[in-house]
């Protein structure tokens, strides 16, 4: 296990008509690989906030980020839009699926198009992934053909078709039924024992049973509670 996502006194506020929001105060915190986090808290605590800026997804105020030892300060957008692609795959509660397109040919977008891989080569990893969460006899089912599990499934595959280091999850089973949001956390579990480093946020209670650690953003910090 190593650090491969570090938050050092990070701090984040919104500025809506002309009043701050003040959302998340001097985060702390290196997330190692090899482990499956749960981050939980009250809606609005700035979950999804922590889970954006962590996926380069949305600016902070103050503080450093550190990508597998790599300060982000500096990035260009270009820069920090291929280190997304490269290290960090994301899953949201809405599967945000391409609906005109086949789920193996979803699964292939992170590839790109300038990508060294011919189309037969990108097709055969999409294949893989899409084995990788049970659906390699749906690869050629449109989003409509797939019930919410199993689109959630192409989007963790789309997540993990580039091998990222990083999965980050907001909300992954917050559509799904027990049975199936199941399913995608023993996936996640899984791919925490094959060595990346998974950060979910769940109001589900269930993820505590799958999280090496928990913690929860409460009062604009985040703490660790049990796990390990
Ligand atoms: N772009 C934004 N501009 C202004 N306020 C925002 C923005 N995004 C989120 N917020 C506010 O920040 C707080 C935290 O939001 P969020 O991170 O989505 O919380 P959570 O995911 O824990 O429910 C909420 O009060 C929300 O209304
Ligand atoms: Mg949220």
């Amino acid at each position: 296990m190593s650090i491969i996502l570090k938050c050092d006194n990070l701090s984040k506020s919104y500025t809506k008509k002309n009043k701050q929001l003040n959302i998340l105060n001097n985060i702390n915190f290196a997330f190692e690989t090899g482990k499956f986090y749960a981050i939980m808290g009250e809606s609005g605590s700035g979950k999804s906030t922590l889970i954006q800026i962590l996926g380069l997804l949305c600016n902070f105020d103050s503080g450093n980020l550190y990508i597998d030892n790599n300060n982000t300060e500096n990035l260009k957008d270009k820069e920090k839009a291929l280190i997304r692609n490269k290290k960090i795959g994301f899953v949201f509660q809405s599967f945000y699926l391409n609906p005109l397109l086949k789920a193996f040919e979803n699964v292939m977008l992170p590839l790109g198009v300038n990508c060294k891989l011919s189309d037969k080569e990108k097709k055969n990893k999409a294949l893989d992934v899409l084995k990788q969460v049970g659906l390699d006899d749906r690869a050629n089912h449109f989003p409509f053909e797939l019930s919410g599990g199993e689109q959630q499934r192409v989007a963790i595959a789309r997540a993990l078709v580039n091998d990222p280091c990083i999965i980050l999850a907001d909300e992954p089973t917050g559509s799904l039924d027990p049975k199936n949001a199941k399913i995608i956390f023993d996936i996640l579990k899984d791919l925490a024992k094959q060595g990346k480093c998974i950060i979910v946020v769940s109001h589900s209670d269930d993820i505590k049973k799958y999280a090496d650690e928990i913690l929860y953003i409460n009062n604009h910090s985040l703490t660790k509670k049990g796990g390990e």
